[in-house]
């Protein structure tokens, strides 16, 4: 396992490289299903390159991506491949993206990379090992009531659905000491794994949107549930990502 975990980080610093060479230089921005729903040039490529990198090595393998969809191999091992998190941000030049990488045996999250390749940050965590920025070692933040809390969401591509997220951000902005929306639900995450939030909550993610930041998150110490205080799994529709602290008291906020 640790060769396939090695492999990983040597592709994510890879792909972190191409990525950044590319920043400011798209060649094609497009929209996939629904308005507001962006990819670039840059997206596809970069998805090709880590496909490419992963096959080459562990031709068995299973890959769920976002931009080419599920390539099924052996159901043991999966990966879970998101090239850019934030493309919405990356297009405009809005340094806030990151690639995200996690992979599961026999459905279990096994380890999770996220790259932002602006600031040069690497999230990773093995499980039972804990979590690292930068190979040092992350806890969530010990903030103990929402009154006292950072907290961060996001919003779904789909801005007629009838469900929004608007009252929840609404409600918890007067009750906090703020809510972010920063674009990249992934490193979402790893902002609470590493204490600079103390939450986030959003619905309508994909599995390569979590896989390794969900990891991350529980082995710096977090807790993650959908809004009923359900087990999470990475096809839930609703995710609650905590310290641990406020979690009980976010939920009971979050209609
Ligand atoms: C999106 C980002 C964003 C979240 C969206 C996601 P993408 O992923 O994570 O923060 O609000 O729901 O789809 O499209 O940039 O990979
Ligand atoms: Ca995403
Ligand atoms: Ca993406």
């Amino acid at each position: 396992m640790d060769n396939i975990f090695k492999l990983g980080k040597k592709i994510i610093e890879e792909a972190s490289i191409f990525v950044l060479k590319n920043y400011n230089k798209i060649r094609k921005i497009s929209y996939k299903k629904g308005a507001f729903n962006l990819v670039t040039n840059v997206d596809q490529e970069v998805e090709d390159f880590i496909i490419k990198k992963i096959t080459s090595k562990y031709p068995n393998h299973s890959i769920i991506a976002e931009e080419t969809g599920s390539h099924k191999k052996d159901p043991k091992y999966k990966w879970f491949i998101d090239p850019i998190d934030g493309t919405t941000n990356f297009a405009h030049g809005y340094p806030f993206f990151c690639i995200s990488i996690g992979f599961s045996v026999n459905d279990e999250l096994t380890f999770g990379l996220i790259k932002n390749p602006v600031t040069n940050e690497l999230y990773s965590a093995f499980i039972k090992r804990g979590a690292q920025l930068n190979g040092k070692q992350i806890s969530v933040s010990k903030t103990k009531k929402l009154h006292d809390s950072l907290l961060v969401t996001g919003f779904p591509y789909d801005k007629k659905a009838k469900i929004s997220n608007f009252n929840n951000f609404k409600n918890i902005t007067l009750i906090s000491h703020g809510v972010r929306r920063d674009g990249a639900a992934a490193l979402d995450l790893c902002y609470v794994a590493s204490g600079r939030v103390d939450g986030f909550w959003e619905m309508k993610l994909s599995p390569w949107d979590v896989a390794a930041g969900v990891l991350i998150l529980q082995e710096a110490g977090g807790k993650v549930t959908d809004y009923n205080g359900n087990k999470f799994d990475i096809f839930s529709n609703k995710i609650a990502a905590t310290n641990g602290f406020i979690h009980k008291e976010l939920l009971k906020h979050l209609e």
